[in-house]
């Protein structure tokens, strides 16, 4: 039970919670989803019901777990949170949701890693707050229904496709987390160097967030590791240069590229000719997960043009072939 609601958290994590912004004014960017948001909590405060069931989609360190502890603080409610992979059993969920008090916000991470059993009690649970379970064994098993107080889920994937139709059209509000703008992530960057307590030039934080591939949660990290440097080797300020010097060594290119990326790219180049290559070819090439390819590298070397998907596979364009200082040979089959 403990482990289902709570899940392990390192310290970057706690460290990461305690910068999170608290409330929809602090929260930096995605405006549109920002905007929306405070319309339906503002909505729901005014009818005295609980805020519909929330979908929140997009790539990994975007804020979708810090945009659901903000909408359970702006809606005056306690946030119990679980991830998808972690509720087994259909009972591990109803021990979850009879902890629920009236107005509460459950939170369920990685939503699309939920066993299909468990996804199937959330539907009642979800459609008219109750809770429809099957108790006992074969021999005398039973049925029973409890009614549930109404509450808020807020799901969070980056893996939107994944979802069942029946589990998707149960949310009421559904949501998609775009990458950040150069300028959102710079004012996040600010943000962070000012609950540090640390300065930090203007050009320097635009170079941070230049290399943070468009996630705050990368920036976050990087501006930790330049902070460190600019304290050992410098006066402790964040300049330009004590920047520029740790992205070189933390290995984070002008573009924010690292070396898993870089990998990614010279692998289908030299290995598969520059592609078109499978997911899963390429995954054993450079010793990843497919998934974690898919979820974490890809997305964002798709929307940046490193990379195409075709329906033979990846191909790497020649933008990347550019950046990485390759010489780009068009393939006979263009
Ligand atoms: N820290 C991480 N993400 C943030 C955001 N979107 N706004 C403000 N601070 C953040």
């Amino acid at each position: 039970m403990e482990r289902i609601l709570d899940e392990e958290k390192t310290i970057e994590d706690e460290d990461e919670l305690s910068l999170r912004p608290k409330y929809l004014r602090e929260y930096i960017g995605q405006k549109d989803v920002k905007d929306n948001i405070n319309v339906f909590i503002k909505a729901a405060k005014l009818r005295d019901e609980p805020l519909d069931h929330t979908l929140l989609y997009g790539p990994p360190g975007l804020g979708k777990t810090t945009l659901a502890f903000i909408i359970a603080n702006e809606l005056e409610s306690n946030i119990k949170t679980a991830s998808g992979p972690a509720i087994e059993k259909t009972g591990d969920l109803a021990a979850i949701l009879s902890t629920l008090e009236p107005g509460d916000v459950l939170f369920i991470d990685e939503i699309h890693r939920m066993p299909k059993i468990v996804e199937e009690v959330l539907y009642s649970a979800m459609e008219d707050f109750t809770l429809d379970i099957i108790i006992g064994n074969d021999g005398s098993s039973r049925s029973i229904k409890i009614d549930l107080p109404p509450f808020t889920l807020v799901g969070a994937t980056t893996r939107v496709g994944d979802l069942t139709s029946p589990l998707r059209d149960r949310f009421g509000i559904i949501s998609k987390l775009e990458y950040y703008s150069i300028d959102d992530l710079c004012n996040i960057i600010k943000r962070t160097s000012d609950v540090f307590g640390v300065k930090i030039e203007e050009n320097a934080a635009i170079e941070l967030a230049k290399r943070s591939r468009g996630t705050p949660r990368i920036a976050n990290r990087l501006l930790k590791r330049v902070r460190d440097f600019a304290l050992v080797n410098g006066n402790g300020n964040i300049d330009i240069d004590i920047t520029k010097e740790s992205l070189n060594r933390l290995k984070v290119d002008s573009e924010g590229l690292d070396d898993t990326d870089h990998n990614l790219l010279k692998s289908i180049i030299y290995k598969f000719n520059g592609g078109p290559v499978g997911i899963d070819a390429l995954a054993s090439s450079i010793g990843e997960e497919s998934t974690t390819i898919e979820d974490v590298y890809e997305p964002y070397l798709l929307q940046h043009g490193f990379l195409k998907r075709t329906n033979r596979g990846r191909v790497v364009t020649e933008k990347a072939y550019k950046h990485l200082g390759i010489d780009y040979q068009k393939s006979m089959f263009d």
